[in-house]
């Protein structure tokens, strides 16, 4: 079969992923999960575990900030079994600053499963989107990568190159289906593993969302955006509903020897089982609590400034009060110190409002080298 195209060189289905296949062999990307191109055929295979893990962290996050916390976790747990073993806070600690810490839940439920399995992994689709944490997305991604299943694996560079190679015109989100259809089509039956992380690279290094550089593509002849002038036009996309804002107020309360007051949040829920220093609630209200009457108990709070966070669903500004504080710690919080709250599982947001109140608290001190 070939593809309808707009003044481009006409190009089998084949003929694109034997091109995309090819490229990929010299230029893939080095990435610290993955296996090499052709690992199957000399028979190495990737171990589940790292391409699941990987992919679970890739899920929202870039591949620059994934990789040190890959190679943090595979340190901490080199198998699904020890991961398995692991305190959930443990989890949620070594995951803080990822994000989106639903996924650390799941991650750790999952493992659960899998350890019970034998550490085992499922090695279809269907079997891996009936485990916590695995969407559609997340499903084929490891079925293709961990087990060279014939999946469509369709990320946001994925979509950018299929939608410039056939410029489709439709606005996403309503063109992934028309994204994923063309995909399905393309899929090797041969490395389909390989071809998936192919085109995540062409996406990522070639076929960017500004300035591509289409004089490097190895589908620059079948690309029908190339042909028509303004591949940077595409994908096209809808217009973004705007965040609401929300405000609130943070307590840094300080104790004399430098630890610093938390509490944990509750499991379920937006940044569910994190720690974080007393706060107000979060509301969309221009007159709700941001002053330091709003403190969870009286200390000479001073206003150290406004910290501002993006959430999936709505922007956060944070007013920052700072205060010394002694005695025992209030119901439901601890004092996390002396040394400091780096292994807290704090997430970005208050690891962002205690830096403000008290500078390097949240950064790793630079060793002393040498002798003194
Ligand atoms: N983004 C998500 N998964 C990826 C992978 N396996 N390789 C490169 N980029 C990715």
């Amino acid at each position: 079969m070939t593809f309808p195209t707009s003044g481009c060189k006409q190009q089998t289905q084949h003929g694109i992923a034997a091109l995309l296949l090819a490229w990929y062999d010299a230029h893939h990307r080095d990435l610290p999960w993955r296996v090499p191109p052709r690992a199957l055929a000399r028979g190495v295979r990737p171990d589940p575990y790292r391409v699941w893990l990987s992919e679970v962290m890739l899920q929202q996050t870039t591949v620059e900030a994934v990789k040190a916390y890959f190679r943090a976790f595979l340190d901490k747990w080199p198998t699904v079994e020890a991961l398995a073993a692991a305190p959930n806070d443990d989890v949620m600690k070594a995951w803080a600053g990822l994000g989106y810490y639903s996924r650390a839940r799941n991650l750790k439920a999952c493992a659960d499963l899998v350890a019970a399995r034998g550490g085992l992994f499922p090695d279809t689709e269907d079997g891996l989107r009936a485990l916590p944490g695995i969407g559609p997305y997340t499903a084929a991604a490891i079925a293709a990568i961990a087990f060279d299943r014939p999946a469509a694996v369709v990320d946001g560079n994925v979509e950018r190159v299929v939608s410039r190679l056939f410029s489709i015109e439709t606005p996403l989100p309503e063109a992934k289906a028309e994204i994923r259809a063309q995909v399905e089509r393309l899929v090797p039956g041969e490395r389909p593993g390989d071809f998936a992380q192919a085109t995540m690279d062409l996406g990522a290094t070639i076929c960017s969302p500004r300035r591509p550089r289409c004089m490097l593509c190895p589908l620059r002849q079948d690309c029908s955006a190339l042909a028509n002038g303004d591949p940077e036009r595409l994908p096209v996309r809808g217009a973004k509903p705007e965040k609401p804002l929300r405000r609130g107020a943070a307590f840094v309360a300080v104790r004399g020897d430098g630890a610093v007051l938390l509490r944990k949040r509750p499991e379920k829920g937006l940044l569910g089982g994190m720690s974080e220093v007393p706060t107000t609630g979060w509301t969309a209200r221009v007159d709700g609590e941001t002053g330091a009457d709003a403190a969870p108990f009286p200390a000479g709070w001073r206003h150290a400034g406004r910290i501002g966070h993006v959430f999936t669903h709505f922007s956060l500004e944070l007013e920052v009060y700072h205060a010394a504080a002694v005695g025992a710690a209030p119901e439901d919080h601890f004092w996390s110190g002396p040394e400091g709250v780096l292994g807290e599982a704090l997430p970005t947001v208050m690891k962002k409002a205690i830096e403000l109140a008290i500078p390097g608290a949240t950064k790793k001190r630079a060793q002393a080298k040498g002798k003194a």
